[in-house]
């Protein structure tokens, strides 16, 4: 039987993923779902590097939801202090106090956007990666590897709707969280914006993008 592109991608991870404070190593049971959470928060403008000390220090001052959803909202707009779009912050602090008052976070992608503060990529991530729901998980890494995999080149943003027609389409069943963390880690190290590593790729094979040539120019953005 031919291997899929999630076989093969999820065999790579299993090889290379990162060691990141907020993940559980492949093949053992999913992380604690405030850590996941809270670091698919940090990490939504905002660079691995930068985040893991505030994820360090927001961790070790707040161990769980409720201790966050006690505290008053000025202390954490104090810890967040560097790290940018305030915003995130104040609806970190919302949604903490929503999931304490619920006892705990729902498991399914549905309930988890109703959160308040909590965005569509969040409810994907969280529901895929803490609770193996089977979720299509697109932040711009994901955005970049599938319009390159599938030679997508209708301009960001029309792009968007069938780069997640496409990210549906290989996105397994099951460990869902660890191949979208795959995708993740493969636009981060190898499917980079400039100059993609296509040698170094487990996908090359299946790559549309490779084959045609120049895999960079993908995506192409709409001109401003
Ligand atoms: N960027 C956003 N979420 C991430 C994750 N779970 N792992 C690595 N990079 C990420
Ligand atoms: Fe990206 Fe190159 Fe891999 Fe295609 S072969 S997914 S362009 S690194």
């Amino acid at each position: 039987m031919a291997a899929t592109v999630s076989d093969i991608l999820l065999d790579w991870y299993d090889r290379h993923a990162r060691d990141l404070p907020w993940r559980a190593p492949p093949g053992t049971p999913p992380p604690d779902p405030y850590r996941v959470w809270l670091s698919e928060v940090m990490l939504q403008q905002t660079t691995v590097a930068a985040v893991k000390p505030y994820f360090e220090a927001f961790t070790r001052r707040w161990p769980d939801v409720a201790a966050l959803a006690a505290a008053p909202e000025d202390d954490v707009m104090a810890a967040w202090a560097g790290l940018g779009y305030y915003s995130r912050a104040r609806n970190l602090v919302k949604c903490a106090r929503a999931v304490a008052a619920r006892g705990g976070f729902p498991t399914t992608e549905t309930e988890l956007r109703e959160l308040p503060g909590l965005g569509a990529y969040t409810a994907a991530a969280v529901a895929a990666i803490a609770f193996a729901q089977r979720a299509v998980v697109v932040d711009a890494n994901v955005e970049r590897v599938v319009a390159r995999l599938f030679a997508i080149d209708t301009p960001i943003p029309a792009a968007r709707k069938p780069i997640r027609v496409a990210a549906d389409a290989i996105t397994p069943a099951r460990r869902a969280g660890d191949f979208a963390q795959a995708m993740m880690d493969l636009g981060s190290s190898v499917c980079t914006a400039r100059e993609p590593k296509c040698l170094l790729c487990p996908l090359a094979k299946t790559c549309k993008a490779r084959a045609t040539g120049d895999p960079a120019r993908l995506p192409v953005k709409a001109p401003k």
